[in-house]
């Protein structure tokens, strides 16, 4: 099987990028794709470092952060890139990007979309405005990403439910867990081939139910995926 060739952009801590590292190390030669670039527009970002110990090639995208970096065409380009994810990555992506990469480029979004994303909707104020509105469901949306921050159609949104008595860290960090498992499976899904644009998003997905421990989390999203038309 030809694998596609990834590079995921981030500029954070990159925990979305470790877990998806350790997701397809585990998929061994099951998995779809190899994450051949990182990069990020900011030089210090820790996901890189995280690139750094897994052996991944990184590069710095120019930008204000970092006039020295190189532009993320060229980047794509040189590194012969098939799909594009987003993994806390803040800059708007360039028309022309999105344009050519179009149905080939994921993010990850903390929250139920289009109600809490857009432009600056992201790290803590996502949750802040999930609980002001007193909803009680929140969870990460995967989407396709297109010209316009957090728009593109949506391919998985799993219910993460709001807590009484929660702050912001603590539906963060639950959010956050519902990320890591989530994620990496839609990556790989898209990869493969598995889902199909027509019949998306991808729905029915069994509230999180964080007194589960991640093995039996995962093997529900993984029924809930599989049982998708392709
Ligand atoms: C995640 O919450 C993701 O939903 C958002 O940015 C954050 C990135 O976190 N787009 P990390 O850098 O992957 O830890």
């Amino acid at each position: 099987m030809s694998r596609s060739r990834i590079a995921v952009l981030a500029s954070g801590g990159g925990s979305n990028l470790q877990a998806l590292l350790d997701h397809l190390h585990g998929l061994g030669n099951h998995r779809a794709a190899d994450i051949v670039l990182v990069a990020s527009n900011r030089a210090d970002a820790g996901a890189l470092v995280r690139a750094g110990t897994a052996n991944v090639a990184r590069a710095t995208i120019a930008g204000p952060r970092a006039p020295e970096g190189s532009s993320l065409p060229d980047l794509l380009q040189g590194h012969e890139i098939d799909l594009v994810v987003l993994a806390g990555y803040l800059q708007l992506i360039p028309p022309e990007v999105t344009r050519r990469y179009a149905g080939r480029m994921i993010n990850v979004h903390p929250a139920p979309l289009p109600a809490f994303g857009g432009a600056g909707m992201y790290g803590a104020r996502v949750h802040r405005a999930v609980l002001a509105s007193g909803v009680q469901v929140s969870g990460p949306t995967v989407h396709f990403v297109d010209e316009v921050y957090d728009h593109g159609a949506t391919i998985a949104h799993w219910p993460v439910p709001v807590m009484t008595g929660d702050d912001e860290h603590a539906l963060a960090a639950r959010v956050l867990r519902a990320e890591h498992l989530l994620f990496p499976r839609i990556v790989q899904a898209v990869a493969a081939g598995a889902i199909n644009s027509a019949t998306l998003p991808i729905g029915n997905l069994t509230p999180f139910d964080q007194s589960r421990d991640d093995a039996s989390l995962a093997r529900r999203l993984d029924a809930c995926i599989a049982a998708q038309p392709s």
